[in-house]
C-alpha cells in the first residue's frame, strides 16, 4: 500500500466526472481509492433499506463500492483503475433493469 502511494505521487492526475461534476484525482489507482480521496462518499445506497455504503474491503469481496461507470451499472469501484474522462454515477437503490429485447 505504501509503495503504491509513493508511485501515485509521481504519476500525475486525471479528470473524472462524478454525477456530472468534474474532479481531479491521482492517476494509477483504483476508482474506489480515488473517490474516497476526493471525499466522495457514500458511493451508493442499498436497494432494500436505502442505507449508505462506502468501500470497505477494497479487494472485490463486500460489493459496498458499486457505482455506474460509463453507463455500466454495478461496477466494483475497487476493481477498476481510473481512466481520463471516466463518467461515474453514484447508485441510489436498485439499478434500472435493462429494456427487454
Ligand atoms: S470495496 Fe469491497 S468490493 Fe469494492
Amino acid at each position: 500500500m505504501f509503495k503504491q502511494m509513493a508511485e501515485v505521487a509521481t504519476s500525475g492526475t486525471v479528470a473524472l466526472y462524478v454525477d456530472g461534476k468534474q474532479i481531479q484525482v491521482a492517476a494509477d489507482q483504483t476508482l474506489a481509492l480515488a473517490l474516497m480521496q476526493a471525499g466522495v462518499t457514500p458511493l451508493r445506497h442499498t436497494a432494500v433499506s436505502g442505507e449508505p455504503r462506502a468501500p470497505l474491503c477494497l479487494m472485490g469481496v463486500c460489493f459496498d463500492c458499486l457505482v455506474q461507470v460509463d453507463g455500466r451499472a454495478n461496477v466494483q469501484a475497487c476493481m477498476v483503475r481510473v481512466c481520463p474522462g471516466m463518467r461515474v454515477v453514484l447508485q441510489h437503490g436498485a439499478r434500472a433493469l435493462e429494456p427487454q429485447a
